[in-house]
């Protein structure tokens, strides 16, 4: 079928648009889509669209971990993974080492995460940032999830290294959460049968100026649901295991009443990709 062009060259966005929908024609033609079934997708994608950060769940649920793997793959440094909606920019700044912004009644038990940044050659990357974020022990975010029990910025924070590229970060162990059910994504889920876990993760988005910007997750050893993530997004280097301290003289070395967990990874920023001139 011709298209109504009004202009000569062939842009990225002619290119890759025009394939997407002779991609989505022949997806019809395949699979003989009917009109009510046409119609059910365009009310899903209405509802989606009435929904605050609907469409970034279920773009981010079915498409990102293959965005991720096109987008980095030949990349140095440590693996990437996807960023998902609940990332919120311009969270506190803090210098290493620090606590995350918590509730005085912050639930489960208190998590030291610690390592260093550096360079594809092992040089420390000191004054990186570690912009950190990460559900709460129930599995929910601040500034997401509902009843919004936390502060804006709970358990989120943009963190210096110190000069020999290390943090150390008190937060609160995390636990593996279902995404939002309650919306389109959700019953798409549903209607395919399909769990909505993740498994208990930490996200960070790591940069230092000369590297390309890191981001990824940290995903805890042992949790449920590593083996069949929703999101697609686990990736085996980026499993860590958690370290159990309940010896008194452990806890007093780190000034804490009671038991504690401590995860530890170092991470290796990209070689900065030069765009092309
Ligand atoms: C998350 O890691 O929080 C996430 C990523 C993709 C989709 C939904 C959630
Ligand atoms: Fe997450």
């Amino acid at each position: 079928m011709s298209t109504a062009k009004t202009s000569a060259a062939p842009s990225r966005l002619n290119e890759v648009f025009d394939d997407l929908i002779s991609t989505l024609r022949a997806f019809i033609r395949k699979h003989h889509i009917t009109h009510d079934e046409y119609r059910r997708a365009v009310a899903l994608l209405t509802e989606a669209g009435k929904r605050e950060g609907e469409v970034s769940l279920l773009m981010d649920v079915f498409l990102e971990a293959t965005v991720d793997q096109v987008d980095w793959a030949g990349r140095d440094g440590t693996e990437s993974t996807v960023e998902g909606p609940f990332y919120v920019p311009e969270a506190p700044a803090m210098k290493t080492p620090c606590v995350l912004p918590h509730r005085a009644n912050e639930p489960g038990d208190v998590l030291i995460f610690s390592g260093a940044v550096r360079s594809p050659d092992g040089s420390a990357l000191g004054g990186a940032i570690v912009d950190i974020w990460h559900a709460d022990a129930e599995g929910a975010y601040s500034h997401f999830n509902i009843p919004k029990t936390q502060a804006p910025y709970n358990l989120r924070a943009r963190v210096t290294t110190d000069d020999r590229g290390r943090f150390e970060i008190q937060t609160w162990v995390t636990a593996p959460y279902q995404i939002p059910k309650a919306g389109p994504t959700g019953a798409l889920l549903a209607a395919l049968g399909r769990h909505a876990w993740r498994p208990a993760h930490i996200h960070v988005k790591l940069s230092h100026e000369g590297f390309e910007t890191l981001t990824t997750q940290i995903f805890l050893k042992n949790s449920p649901w590593l083996d069949s993530d929703v999101v697609g997004a686990v990736k085996p280097s980026l499993i860590a295991g958690l370290e159990k301290h309940e010896d008194p003289a452990d806890m007093r070395k780190r000034g804490l009443e009671r038991r504690h967990f401590t995860v530890a990874y170092d991470f290796i920023l990209p070689t900065l990709v030069k765009a092309a001139s």
